[in-house]
């Protein structure tokens, strides 16, 4: 049986939102990315956005208040009862325990976090080529490194969180994106 209640954790780059989205097409479960979530309250202005644009476009993390809010709001709906991908939370120690809390409230605890693995000359590479494809605000040089950074500092530490609890299958997530896809279906069975 394949795991549903899912956490996809990796770098900048590592390819997170391009699973997620096959992941989600495959199960019919819903994808709750906390980056496309903080990027449509800025663009609409809500008070979220406001509260988060300035840390998104240094490629600081949002405080953690914020995020939690806005996870626990989404974890909440009616569609995430059958399943969900997480997709860039949580990002920190604190946003770890607390979806620990909310998913133990719901009786719902996460059943898999796969740890997608590239090196870090590849993850720049995939950003600055989307950056010249996209323009997201946040994908030019100075802040990439920085969003590399914070992920070192602040991001990674996660990996041993979930290795503690037994959650963790970490994959080798460079090459073609459907051979990376196969790996995550083996790592989720
Ligand atoms: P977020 O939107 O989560 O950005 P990120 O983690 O920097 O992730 P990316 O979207 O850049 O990468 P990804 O791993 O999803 O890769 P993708 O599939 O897109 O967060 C943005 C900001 O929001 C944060 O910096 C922070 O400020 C804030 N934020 C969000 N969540 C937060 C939280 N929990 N706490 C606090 N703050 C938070 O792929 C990247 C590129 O590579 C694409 O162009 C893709 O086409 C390409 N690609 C993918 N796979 C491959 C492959 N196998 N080979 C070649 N290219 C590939």
């Amino acid at each position: 049986m394949t795991a549903r209640r899912l956490l996809l954790l990796g770098a900048p780059g590592a390819g997170k939102g391009t699973q997620a989205e096959r992941l989600v097409r495959k199960l019919g479960i819903p994808q709750i990315s906390t980056g496309d979530m903080l990027r449509a309250a800025v663009a609409a202005g809500t008070e979220v956005g406001k509260g988060a644009r300035a840390a998104m476009d240094r490629g600081e993390l949002v405080s953690d208040e914020i995020v939690i809010g806005v996870a626990e709001e989404r974890l909440s709906q009616d569609d995430a009862r059958g399943g969900f991908v997480l997709d860039g939370f949580p990002r920190t120690d604190a946003q770890a325990r607390a979806l620990d809390a909310m998913l133990e409230r719901m009786g719902t605890p996460l059943e898999r976090c796969v740890a997608l693995e590239v090196d870090t000359d590849e993850l720049v590479r995939r950003l600055l080529k989307r950056a010249g494809i996209e323009g997201r605000s946040d994908d030019n040089e100075e802040t990439i490194r920085n969003r590399m950074r914070v992920y070192r500092d602040q991001t990674a530490p996660l990996v041993a969180y979930y290795r503690e609890r037994g959650l963790l299958r970490e994959v080798e997530a460079a090459g073609p994106v459907e051979e990376i896809e196969k790996r995550i279906e083996e790592a989720l069975s």
